[in-house]
Formats: C-alpha cells, sequence, structure tokens
C-alpha cells in the first residue's frame, strides 16, 4: 500500500495524486502555505487525508514560525469547505497549541509535530477498526460497487470505504469491486481503481452511469462509500453521484454502506442541508486532462460533493460500531 502522507525533516511529503496513475510523485511541502495549496490543488484530498495533512500544515507552520497560530490555521481552512475533517484536525492542534502557550517555544513545536504524527497513526488504525466493524456486511461471492476514493490514498492508509473491501477480502470473502470513474475528477478512474490494482483486489472500472444497470443485474452485493461529512440526521455528504448510486441501490434492494470515521461526524449540524457544498471550477467538466470536450463559452455547473438522505443508508460503519437509523440516537451514542 502506498504511502499517502508522511511528516519528513525536510517537510511535508506527500504522493501527488494529480499525476497518479501515471506517475508515482512524491511532492514536498516545506512550509504552510505549500501544505494549502497542497490541499487546495488536490495533491491530497479525500476526508481524512485533509485532515492529517492540515494537521501537519499547522505542526510545519508553528515549526517554521511563519506566522501566527491563527493565521496559520485560518489559511489551512480556507481550502476546501465541504469534509469536516479538515476543520476537526485544525481544531485539535489549535486547542493543543493554546494549551502549551506557556511552555518554550521549542516544546511547543516538538509537542505539535508529534501530535500531527499522531493523528496520522491514529488514522491508520481507525481505519483498519473500520475495515474488522464492516467487514461482515459484505456479502460473499458478490461485487461491491463503491464511488469515488474512499481508501488508502483518501486517508493516512487502508482507506475507509476500500478499508471494509480490504478486511473483507483479508477475512477470505470472495468478492469483486466495481469502481465507478467518478466524473468529473475521476477519483475512481485515477485512484480506486490504481489502488486495488496495486493491491490484487478484482477491480472493474465502470463509468458512473452504469451503476444503475449493475445494481439491477443482481450482481452487486452492496454498495460501500466513503463520507465528507453526516450530519446528526445521518445524511450523507460525500463525492457527487453518491446520491444517484445511493437511490438506484435501494430501488434495486441493494445495502447501501457509508464507511467513515467518527470525526466525519458533524453533530452541529441537525440534517444534511447545512453542509457547504464546495463549487469547483467549470474547467474540471468542460476539459478532460486539458483537451475540450464541450463547446467554448457553454455555462457549466460543477458542485463537487452531493448529499445523500439518511432514509437511502443502510448503516454507517465507523471505528467505533455499526450505526443504523435512527441515526440521531446511534450516532450520538457512537461519538459520546
Ligand atoms: O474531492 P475529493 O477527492 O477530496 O473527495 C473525496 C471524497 O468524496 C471521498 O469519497 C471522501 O472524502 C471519503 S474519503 C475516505
Amino acid at each position: 500500500m502506498v504511502e499517502t502522507i508522511e511528516w519528513t525533516d525536510r517537510g511535508v511529503v506527500m504522493i501527488d495524486q494529480t499525476r497518479l496513475p501515471r506517475e508515482t510523485v512524491y511532492v514536498t511541502c516545506r512550509d504552510y502555505k505549500e501544505v494549502a495549496e497542497a490541499i487546495r490543488g488536490m495533491v491530497i484530498r479525500g476526508a481524512p487525508a485533509i485532515g492529517v495533512a492540515a494537521a501537519m500544515g499547522v505542526a510545519i507552520g508553528i515549526q517554521k514560525g511563519e506566522a501566527s497560530l491563527d493565521t496559520i490555521c485560518d489559511t489551512l481552512a480556507a481550502t476546501r469547505p465541504t469534509a469536516v475533517n479538515l476543520f476537526w484536525a485544525i481544531d485539535r492542534m489549535k486547542t493543543l497549541a493554546r494549551s502549551l502557550s506557556s511552555r518554550p517555544v521549542e516544546q511547543q513545536r516538538a509537542l505539535l509535530i508529534e501530535e500531527a504524527r499522531r493523528i496520522k497513526i491514529e488514522d491508520v488504525a481507525i481505519c483498519r477498526a473500520i475495515g474488522a466493524n464492516g467487514a461482515s456486511l459484505v456479502p460473499d461471492g458478490k461485487v461491491v460497487l463503491t464511488h469515488c476514493n474512499a481508501g488508502a490514498l483518501a486517508t493516512a492508509g487502508y482507506g475507509t470505504a476500500l478499508g471494509v473491501i480490504r478486511a473483507a477480502v483479508e477475512s477470505g470473502k470472495k468478492i469483486a469491486v466495481f469502481a465507478d470513474e467518478t466524473r468529473p475528477f475521476l477519483q475512481g478512474a485515477r485512484l480506486t481503481a490504481w489502488e486495488l490494482q496495486q493491491d490484487g483486489i478484482e477491480t472493474s472500472l465502470i463509468t458512473d452511469n452504469m451503476a444503475g444497470h449493475f445494481l439491477k443485474s443482481g450482481r452487486i452485493g452492496c454498495v460501500v462509500v466513503g463520507a465528507d461529512r453526516i450530519a446528526r440526521n445521518g445524511d450523507v455528504a460525500n463525492k457527487i453521484g453518491t446520491y444517484s448510486v445511493a437511490v438506484l441501490a435501494k430501488e434495486n434492494n441493494v445495502p447501501f454502506y457509508v464507511a467513515a470515521p467518527i470525526s466525519t461526524l458533524d453533530l452541529t449540524l441537525s440534517s444534511g442541508d447545512e453542509i457547504p457544498i464546495e463549487q469547483r471550477a467549470a474547467a474540471e467538466v468542460t476539459h478532460v486532462f486539458g483537451v475540450p470536450v464541450a463547446p467554448e463559452g457553454i455555462a457549466v455547473e460543477n458542485p463537487a460533493f452531493d448529499v445523500t438522505p439518511f432514509r437511502y443508508v443502510t448503516a454507517i460503519i465507523t471505528e467505533k460500531g455499526v450505526a443504523r437509523a435512527p441515526y440521531e440516537e446511534s450516532l450520538t451514542r457512537l461519538a459520546s
């Protein structure tokens, strides 16, 4: 499995996800602004992974004494609006930094670096626990459909949705995966298909508009996706196109599972209507790898995420257990 992000003496090293699968290139962010740019530019992406990146961004900003804690945190928080893990990680670092303010500067720096590294290590353990909790839900001998990338690349390692798939395979289940290509940014084609291929897990890439056809075919045993933010009522924000898959799964009586860490829960929001949805550049829709596929000047909508209402979600798999409806009750219990 690839190393998504790493703290080193040279800086924060990340695999450049904009270059995959054609090239495996690592970039080194030497200050907090470069970390912020890497998050904004999708060099690193996926809710838990950008949380880890932001934590390391705070640590490197403080280590270099580049700006005030608030400036560093505000810059990192302004990169992407939807995945709540980003804000969760920044808050955790900020709270620690404030609690250390009376300590010598060198000690503050060392402890913040240690905390950022701990967030990364914890994330891998959390993904493994999500996998262990979800593996039994995956039907043996069937295909698992997934959307976007919720794998090692979207986390500090192992993955959430792909963690469930990996754990099911490790438990001896004979499963295959269908990966939606995930237009417009193609995380499914570029990242999920690549990751699963590296692991030797039988995987077929399908275009997004094929999902309904296969869900109706009876070949798909369940859908497992990740999440960027989950509201108190169980509404799930995830990559654009997730909602369509969920509706099609319900129509065809296929269980729809969401795999996510507790840090993806936003219990301050009563429903998914309150989740901010990132709008991205028109060029992602009008162009594919720089080649125009639409008439010049055409109006474009490009929301990066959608919200799946809780009634389509069969269960939410977390590191602390599996939540089922009514979600307000089950999620609050798991988060406490
Ligand atoms: O825009 P991205 O690539 O950051 O979106 C990623 C997703 O939507 C993932 O499915 C989600 O973050 C879950 S990651 C474990």
